[in-house]
């Protein structure tokens, strides 16, 4: 069975070992700037939740900030090997399914970024603003939002 659970500092070789399975597989930017230590801060300072596979394998995680009524996703990856076999869906799913009616979920994406666009609107984001020239290859970022009342 597979294990969710959230990230700890002793799960970084495991968090380095997903990104870089994908971090030179895109020729658009992924959300920022990210290296080993810029990881390890996220780990500490924000909340996460992670998919381990029976071998204790990472295959996907997700960070967020917890705000009042607003959690906003940081980042989310899927090692390479598990795209498509619905690993980040079933982690999103987690997250809206402990949304309180008056909370949301916020996040911004490449507008380039057509996996992770397609996984947002599949499960009912909508769009709510952009951020023009907002990458450093010049791309706007596009906003989206997720109600908790929609649930
Ligand atoms: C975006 C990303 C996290 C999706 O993760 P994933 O685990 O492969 O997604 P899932 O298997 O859960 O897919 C769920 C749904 O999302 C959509 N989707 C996922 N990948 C897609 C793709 N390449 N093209 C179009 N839609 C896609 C589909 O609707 C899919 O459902 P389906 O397979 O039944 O058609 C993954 O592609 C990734 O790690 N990309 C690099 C990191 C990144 O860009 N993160 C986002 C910015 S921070």
């Amino acid at each position: 069975m597979p294990e969710f659970r959230s990230l700890n500092s002793k799960d970084i070789d495991e968090v380095m070992r997903v990104w870089n399975s994908l971090s030179e597989h895109y020729d658009h930017p992924i959300g920022g700037d990210w290296n080993a230590k810029k990881l390890y801060q996220e780990i500490q300072s924000k909340k996460s939740l992670a998919v381990f596979n029976n071998e204790n394998r990472l295959e996907a995680f997700v960070f967020y900030v917890d705000m009042d009524d607003i959690k906003e996703i940081t980042l989310l990856v899927t090692d390479l090997r598990q795209h498509r076999t619905g690993a980040m869906r079933s982690l999103i799913r987690s997250l809206i399914s402990d949304l309180n009616v008056d909370e949301k979920i916020w996040l911004e994406v490449h507008a380039g970024n057509l996996p992770a666009i397609g996984l947002y609107e599949s499960l009912g984001f909508k769009i709510c603003g952009e951020r023009l020239s907002y990458y450093n290859d010049g791309a706007k970022a596009l906003l989206y939002e997720y109600n908790g009342s929609e649930g």
